[in-house]
């Protein structure tokens, strides 16, 4: 586990966006595991600057991503897909048809589930998966539970994470109840993780993940146990 301390957000999210350029130059066609929410906003911002500048080309990548929500269709703003156009896909040269995020108005969410971890596995796997970490310790939607989720499935919410995502949408009562995750198991297939946090109200979680035991009450501390995982952090450890 290698941790990089940025002094702020946007140096955070400087530093992980070089980590995805240094990946997208070195594997032209890799594939990249990609996240929503606050944290990755700057990194992808940093990306698109140096695509307009000449310095990345996005023509060759794969990308999936890591969540939606359950009940929402692209075109909705606070879906997942519709985040991942709007601040980064819509400004850089990636095909579209390459970049998949699962299906949240799936009529069969279990098939849905089924096909987005084999579609994974056909890719060949991601080669970096860059992640937040939500206040209870969450990476993607898998919440705090008994054992560690496996493969990709549908989760229901928990009160923390609804109150959180709230923010997004007009209130409480309008954030979606479920929603359609990797699993543990497929985050920890990715050859390389890297994940981003920032903020005092983060250094509680990020101590519990990283420093405490491994356990699914903390489902982000499973990644003490990757044999390749990249931690750019400002102001939490
Ligand atoms: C987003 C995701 C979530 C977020 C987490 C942190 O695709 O999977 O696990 O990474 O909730 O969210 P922010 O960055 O908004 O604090």
């Amino acid at each position: 586990m290698k941790i990089i301390r940025a002094k702020d957000y946007a140096d955070m999210s400087r530093k992980a966006a070089n980590i995805i350029a240094a990946q997208i130059i070195l594997k032209p066609d890799s594939v990249l595991g990609l996240a929503t929410g606050s944290s990755p906003v700057g990194t992808y911002k940093q990306l698109i600057d140096w695509y307009n500048k000449g310095d990345i080309d996005f023509s060759q990548i794969t990308s999936v991503n890591l969540d939606e929500y359950v009940g929402l269709s692209g075109d909705h703003e606070q879906s997942y897909r519709y985040f991942m156009n709007d601040n980064l896909f819509n400004h850089v040269n990636i095909d579209k048809a390459r970049t998949h995020v699962p299906n949240g108005k799936a009529e069969d969410m279990d098939a849905e589930c089924q096909r987005y971890e084999e579609l994974i596995r056909s890719l060949g796997g991601v080669d970096l998966q860059l992640l937040g970490i939500g206040h209870d310790g969450h990476i993607g939607f898998n919440e705090p539970a008994p054992d560690f989720p496996t493969i990709t499935h549908c989760v229901e919410l928990n009160e923390m994470t609804i109150k959180a995502n709230a923010r997004f949408f007009g209130s409480e009562s309008e954030v979606p109840t479920h929603a359609v995750t990797m699993g543990i198991q497929t985050i920890m297939r990715a050859r390389k993780v890297l994940l981003i946090a920032n903020g005092a109200d983060k250094k509680e979680i990020m101590e519990k993940a990283f420093f405490g035991p491994v356990t699914p009450a903390v489902p982000a501390s499973i990644l003490q146990m990757h044999p390749d995982l990249t931690i750019v952090t400002a102001d939490t450890i």
